[in-house]
């Protein structure tokens, strides 16, 4: 298996864990660190809404908290035909703490996009602005 099916497969794994029961609308996500360990992330609604957390900063935030700051690759995983890039707030997460790296999409069907974050992010405000 290589090293995106890897990913993929954790953030399938991570989304079964999913507590979306406002949206229905299940996601996980995989964060590869450069140490080899793989975090995983599933979003986790509240009831108020707002205080809902995204796969991919559940995800970062474990590694963040692990010790882990390099990262090579994050993956974000649905049910849905067309595939689910990340919102506007986890692209700004995901560049301070990953850069420029693939971001590789998938459904359960097994359609795959690999893309990259500075596509998804071309102007990115962060530490160089300060
Ligand atoms: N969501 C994610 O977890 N990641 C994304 O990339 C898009 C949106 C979640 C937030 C919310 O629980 C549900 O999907 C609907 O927006």
């Amino acid at each position: 298996m290589g090293e995106n099916d890897l990913l993929i497969s954790a953030a399938k794994r991570a989304r079964e864990n999913a507590h979306a029961p406002y949206s229905n609308f299940r996601v996980g996500a995989a964060l590869r660190a450069t140490s080899g360990r793989i975090f995983g992330g599933c979003n986790v609604e509240n009831a108020t809404y707002g205080l809902t957390i995204c796969a991919e900063r559940v995800a970062i935030f474990k590694a963040i908290s692990e010790g882990e700051r390099g990262f090579d690759a994050i993956s974000v995983v649905t049910d849905t035909d067309a595939l689910t890039p990340p919102c506007g707030a986890c692209r700004q997460l995901i560049w301070e703490f990953c850069g420029d790296v693939p971001v590789i999409l998938a459904n359960l069907k097994g359609k795959i996009e690999v893309t990259q974050m500075k596509e998804l992010f071309p102007k990115p405000f962060d530490s160089t602005h300060l």
